[in-house]
């Protein structure tokens, strides 16, 4: 890999620990902020903590304002509406508090406000990050899921409100300036959402570790990641106490920098679900990563003993790695099959285009045909 010059990026300032989204209100006033847009989804802006954090910025004299008319996969008209309640209401700054699903909007948003051609001639997919030129409202991220890490991140996944088809939403620009990670946000998850959402932790950990692009710095945080994975995810789900929140939402922050290497064969399987049947990201990565995973093993076998290693497994092995998925998954009442998560026969032909289409898989350590794709789909369903 010393043939050539690599760029690597590790930027985010991160207030992590129980807490930390107390902080908001004096960080603002710091920074000269006073009207925040906040940005979350409709379940969050009905919970505890969200009522705390506004009422709280309210008591340090901020004018707050919030927007959570969001799709669980978002799509373009919800960045819009966002931009424009940005725009009414005569915003300074823009707070994302949420999953994936409202950082990404917040994040878009952030995005539209001096840019404001049609959103998707920004998408990365087709070179659009060139005009990402202007500069954009000073950015916060406030994660309430363990899952994307979208707060340490720079894109934004926004879809067509009519194909569907997801765009990627990407420029430097769009990082958070800060972000306040509280793990006591993340205490009151569903175990069902934890578990979902700490397979997509896992599969972008696992998936950058194994990446082709060269990147060894993005491979010492994915193996920690792992290992904090390993150590804290079923207890996170069935018995969650704050140290193991605490390590899932490190640990997800520590996937999303990660895969700035690249992602892979089991992104890709899971993303034409969420287009097609609006399975939940996180669900759909956990349905499938077993699945890809022994797809990867032939030809990789060392990369997998490390993994095995790092999992502090008995078998160290791809085959034990394979097997560690299913169990865990099983652990956490993961789904073993698709048919299970309302995917039928008929969908593979459809599936196996999209996957075949889509931009995570050229980073797959091995190459991954149509033909691949469509046998993975029937041996999960
Ligand atoms: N930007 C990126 O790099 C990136 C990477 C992967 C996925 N994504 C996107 O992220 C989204 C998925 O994000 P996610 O997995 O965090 O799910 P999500 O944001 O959809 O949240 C899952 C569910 O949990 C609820 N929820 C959130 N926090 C909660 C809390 N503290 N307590 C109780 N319920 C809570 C939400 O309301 C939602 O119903 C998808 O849209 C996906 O495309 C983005
Ligand atoms: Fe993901």
């Amino acid at each position: 890999m010393f043939d050539k010059v690599y760029q690597f990026n590790f930027p985010t300032t991160i207030r992590f620990g129980s807490g930390s989204s107390k902080e908001i209100g004096e960080y603002l006033t710091k920074n000269g902020l006073s009207n925040p847009l906040i940005v979350t989804d409709p379940l969050v802006a009905q919970l505890g903590f969200f009522t705390i954090i506004a009422d709280d910025l309210k008591k340090q004299n901020k004018s707050v304002e919030v927007f959570f008319d969001i799709h669980k996969n978002p799509v373009k008209s919800d960045v819009y509406k966002g931009s424009d309640a940005f725009d009414g209401h005569n915003r300074d700054c823009i707070i994302g508090i949420g999953g994936g699903a409202a950082l990404d909007v917040a994040r878009a948003i952030v995005l539209r406000i001096n840019h404001r051609e049609d959103l998707f001639k920004y998408d990365d997919l087709v070179g659009g990050d060139v005009y990402v030129t202007n500069d954009v409202p000073h950015f916060i991220t406030v994660p309430t899921t363990a899952g994307t890490g979208s707060e340490v991140g720079r894109s934004a996944i926004i879809a067509d409100d009519i194909t569907h088809q997801k765009k990627i939403l990407f420029s430097p620009k769009l990082l958070a300036k800060i972000v306040f990670a509280d793990p006591e946000l993340t205490m009151g998850l569903p175990p069902a959402v934890t578990a979902a959402t700490g397979m997509d932790a896992l599969t972008h950990n696992m998936e950058a570790y194994i990446a082709k692009m060269p990147h060894p710095i993005c491979e010492g945080i994915a193996m920690e990641g792992m290992a904090l994975i390993s150590q804290s995810l079923e207890k996170a789900v069935n018995k969650p106490d704050i140290e193991s929140r605490s390590k899932m939402l490190i640990a997800s922050m520590m996937g999303a920098i990660a895969f700035q290497k690249g992602l892979g064969v089991v992104h890709s399987l899971a993303h034409p679900l969420s287009s097609l049947l609006d399975t939940h990201h996180g669900l759909a990565n956990a349905v499938n990563i077993p699945y890809g995973m022994e797809f990867n093993v032939s030809g990789f076998e060392d990369r997998f003993r490390k993994i095995a290693r790092t999992l502090e497994l008995k078998e160290e092995s791809g085959e034990g790695v394979v097997r560690y998925l299913f169990e865990m998954n099983d652990k956490i009442a993961i789904p073993k099959r698709l048919r299970e998560i309302g995917v039928k026969e008929e969908h593979i032909e459809t599936l196996a285009d999209l996957a075949f289409a889509d931009f995570a898989h050229p980073n797959n350590p091995k190459p991954v045909s149509r033909e691949d794709f469509k046998n993975l789909y029937k041996r999960a369903l």
